[in-house]
């Protein structure tokens, strides 16, 4: 089945066309720069970049093919959890293709799309696994047994692992998103110069938090002014600054390392799984790989550009529902909220 997968729930836009189960055929994502400026991404920015640019991103797409492979037989389409506004941009833009085409939709959660995308790779974990989605919005440790049924195990409390990583980075004065550079730039730096406690987390409870990390790595920050110094200076000359970015890389690790080996003593033979932006972080890749060959299983992780929103995950997703038969109905909304994910 040739499937469209389209993907707007927050700043990217993203299109795929895939064969089922997994063959790419054309993939592209359109990334919105301009919220650099703000530090953050505006939703209603969000939005309205997405409306501009979506007709013109599924024809550059549909181009990049040959003829007799141009006819769709099904979408997938992001309805949840994201940005409202995003969101509709996405599913509105499916239905009246989906209409025009006479084909069926299905609308698919961004999370599942996250935990399945390590099944685009040509390795793949058996089900069930441990699944996290590490990600700006999300720190949700799930198992995972098939499409569609997946039971959440744990999440941090608070801030999510990407959120932490791009809140630091902002202190600093470095650009948004924070993730990548700071992963450059804790390569640098001591992780032991600073003691930060992973927070705790009672015994076989699989929830952990994030703010209070980053209220301890505030107030270094501000007790040596060093809020904004990367605006002033380039980071080779604060040798400090770079021990406390990898100290705090360093704290946030252990907690996700320990979500997963507390939930491997009650899952021993789950494969783990990791996805979403944040694992393409260099030292939660290297580290977790460790854990789990520690606990004697395996961890699988999508390529980069697969960890990282795209549209290739939810067409993946979509064609596996809709092969089985399971369509969405016209009057499917989509939902900006976390509980039903
Ligand atoms: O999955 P994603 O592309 O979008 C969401 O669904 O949120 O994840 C984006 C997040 C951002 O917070 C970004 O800073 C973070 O992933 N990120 C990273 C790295 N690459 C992206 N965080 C740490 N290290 C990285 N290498
Ligand atoms: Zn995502």
């Amino acid at each position: 089945m040739r499937i469209l997968g389209i993907e707007s729930s927050c700043d990217d836009l993203a299109i795929c066309i895939l064969e089922t189960p997994k063959k790419i055929l054309a993939h592209q994502v359109a990334s919105q720069h301009l919220h650099a400026q703000f530090g953050g991404i505006v939703p209603e920015v969000a939005s309205r970049e997405h409306l501009k640019t979506i007709s013109s991103l599924f024809q550059s797409t549909l181009q990049s093919l040959e003829h007799a492979k141009k006819k769709m037989e099904g979408i997938g389409v992001t309805v949840k959890p994201g940005l409202i506004g995003s969101l509709l941009v996405g599913l509105n833009f499916a239905k009246g293709l989906a209409l025009a085409e006479n084909i069926p939709f299905i609308g698919v959660s961004h999370l599942e799309g996250h935990l399945m995308s390590t099944f685009l790779e040509d390795e793949i974990p058996s089900l069930p696994f441990l699944g996290m989605v590490l990600s700006g919005g999300h720190t949700h440790l799930f198992e995972v047994c098939d499409i569609g049924e997946r039971k959440l195990l744990g999440c941090s409390v608070d801030d999510a692992a990407g959120e932490a990583y791009d809140k630091v980075a902002k202190m600093l004065g470095l650009a948004y998103p924070g993730g990548p550079i700071l992963d450059q730039l804790a390569k640098q730096g001591n992780p032991k110069r600073f003691h930060f406690t992973p927070a705790q987390v009672k015994k076989g409870e699989l929830y952990t938090s994030f703010s209070g990390l980053k209220t301890a790595v505030l107030e270094v920050i501000q007790k040596n002014k060093w809020r904004d110094i990367f605006l002033r200076h380039a980071p080779e000359d604060f040798p400090e600054v770079l021990d406390l970015i990898a100290s705090f890389q360093n704290t946030l690790v252990k907690s996700i390392e320990r979500l997963f080996k507390r939930a491997h003593e009650n899952f021993p033979k789950h494969p783990w799984v990791i996805a979403g932006g944040v694992a393409c972080n260099s030292a939660i890749r290297e580290r977790l790989t460790q854990a789990a060959e520690a606990c004697g299983v395996k961890l699988f992780i999508p390529r980069p550009e697969f960890c990282t929103d795209n549209a290739a995950m939810i067409a993946y997703v979509g064609g596996q529902y809709l092969e089985r038969g399971i369509s969405s109905a016209w009057d499917l909304n989509a939902t900006s909220n976390d509980k039903q994910i």
